[in-house]
C-alpha cells in the first residue's frame, strides 16, 4: 500500500496534504499555531470525521506550546480558551468534539503536574489518537473485508480514505483491504457535489493504489442499483447517533433509499470514536450549512446566474432503518441498532 500520510506533526510544525489543492497540486500546508489549525480544518484544508479529530488534537499541542511560559493559571485558561475555539471549527463530525473532549479532560487529570510536564502529555496524548485511529481503520478493514464477496463490484461515497482519517480509512480501508487480500474488486466512486471529494480525493486514492475503479456523476448511482450493477455499498460517518441514524456527506441518505428499493447490501464503516452515545437520534445531529459559492462556482470560476439563492447542507441523516450493518473496529453492529450501539461504549 502506498503511504499517505494527511497528517504528520515534527518539531511545532503541523503538516497537512492541502486537500483542496489534490489532484491539481500536491502542496503541504504548514500549521505553526492552533489557529492555523482551526482555520485548516473550517477550510477543509484537513477533511473527513477521523482526520478533523486527529488534526484538532494536535492544534492543542500547537496551543501547549504557544503558552507554555505562562503562569500555571493563565496556560489552564489559555488553553481552555484554544479547546473552545478548535471545537467549534466544524460543527457535524464528533469525532472532532470527541478529540477536544480527550484532551480537555487530560489536562484536567494533569493540572497539578508542571506547564512543562502537561505539554508533553498533550503531545504523547495527540501522537496517541493518530496511531489508534490508523489501527482501528486496520481492525475495520478486516471486520468489513467479511462481507465483501470474492468478486464484488462497489460503490461508495465522497473520500473516506487515507485523506480522511489519520491513515488507511474507513470506507475506502475496507475497499484496500478486499483489494490486497486479492479479491476481484471493482468500484464506482460518486464524484461528491458540491466539494467534488469523490472526484478529487477518492479518485487520486484509488489510482495511487491501482485499485481498478471508475468515476461517476453523483446521479449515475441509482441507475447502477437499479440495473443490479452494485454489489454492496459502502460509506463513511462523520457522527452516529444511538438509534443508527448516521450523518455524512450530503447525498449518502439518496443513496440509502435507492439502494433499500433495489435490496442492495448499505453498509457504514466508521470507527466508535464517531459515535455520538449522547444523542439519541438523527434529529439531535447540528448539519453544517457551507458556503453558497460551494455551488455556485467551480475552481473560482461561477457557473450560475449572479443573486441566485443557494441551499448548501454538508451532510444528511440516513436513518438507521436503511442501513445493513455499521461496521466499527469492535466488529459488524447490526439492528436493533440502540441496543447493539450500546455495547460498545
Ligand atoms: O465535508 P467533509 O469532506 O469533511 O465530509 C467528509 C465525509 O462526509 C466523509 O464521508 C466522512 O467524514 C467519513 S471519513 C472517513
Amino acid at each position: 500500500m502506498k503511504e499517505i500520510n494527511a497528517i504528520e506533526y515534527r518539531d511545532g510544525t503541523l503538516y497537512l496534504i492541502d486537500q483542496r489543492k489534490l489532484p491539481i497540486t500536491y502542496e503541504i500546508f504548514q500549521c505553526k499555531t492552533y489557529k492555523d489549525v482551526e482555520f485548516a480544518i473550517r477550510d477543509m484544508v484537513v477533511r473527513g470525521a477521523p482526520a478533523i479529530g486527529a488534526a484538532a488534537a494536535y492544534g492543542v499541542v500547537l496551543a501547549a506550546k504557544e503558552f507554555i511560559d505562562n503562569s500555571k493559571g493563565d496556560f489552564l485558561k489559555n488553553m481552555e480558551e484554544a479547546l473552545g475555539v478548535l471545537n467549534k471549527s466544524r460543527p457535524t463530525a464528533v469525532n472532532l468534539m470527541w478529540a477536544i473532549r480527550r484532551m480537555r479532560n487530560l489536562i484536567e487529570e494533569n493540572k497539578e503536574l508542571s506547564v512543562n510536564e502537561i505539554c508533553k502529555k498533550i503531545e504523547t496524548e495527540a501522537d496517541k489518537i493518530l496511531n489508534e485511529d490508523i489501527e482501528t481503520n486496520k481492525k475495520m478493514g478486516k471486520h468489513g473485508n467479511k462481507i465483501i464477496p470474492e468478486k464484488a463490484t462497489i460503490l461508495t461515497h465522497c473520500n473516506t480514505g487515507a485523506l480522511a482519517t489519520a491513515g488507511f480509512g474507513t470506507a475506502l480501508g475496507v475497499i484496500r483491504e478486499a483489494f490486497y487480500t486479492g479479491k476481484d474488486i471493482f468500484v464506482y466512486a460518486d464524484e461528491t457535489r458540491p466539494r467534488l471529494q469523490g472526484g478529487r480525493l477518492t479518485a487520486w486514492e484509488l489510482k495511487q493504489e491501482g485499485i481498478p475503479a471508475k468515476l461517476i456523476a453523483d446521479n449515475v448511482a441509482a441507475t447502477l442499483i437499479r440495473d443490479s450493477k452494485i454489489d454492496v455499498i459502502l460509506v463513511g460517518a462523520d457522527r452516529i447517533a444511538l438509534n443508527g441514524d448516521t450523518a455524512n456527506k450530503i447525498g449518502t441518505f439518496m443513496l440509502s433509499v435507492v439502494a433499500k428499493a433495489y435490496n442492495v447490501p448499505f453498509y457504514v464503516v466508521a470507527p466508535t470514536t464517531t459515535i455520538d452515545f449522547d444523542t439519541e437520534t438523527g434529529e439531535g445531529i447540528e448539519i453544517e450549512e457551507r458556503s453558497g459559492e460551494e455551488v455556485t462556482h467551480i475552481e473560482n470560476i461561477r457557473i450560475a446566474p449572479e443573486g441566485i439563492e443557494v441551499y448548501n447542507p454538508a451532510f444528511d441523516v440516513t436513518p438507521g432503518e436503511n442501513i445493513t450493518g455499521i461496521i466499527t473496529e469492535k466488529g459488524i453492529v447490526r439492528a436493533p441498532y440502540k441496543e447493539n450501539i450500546l455495547k460498545l461504549k
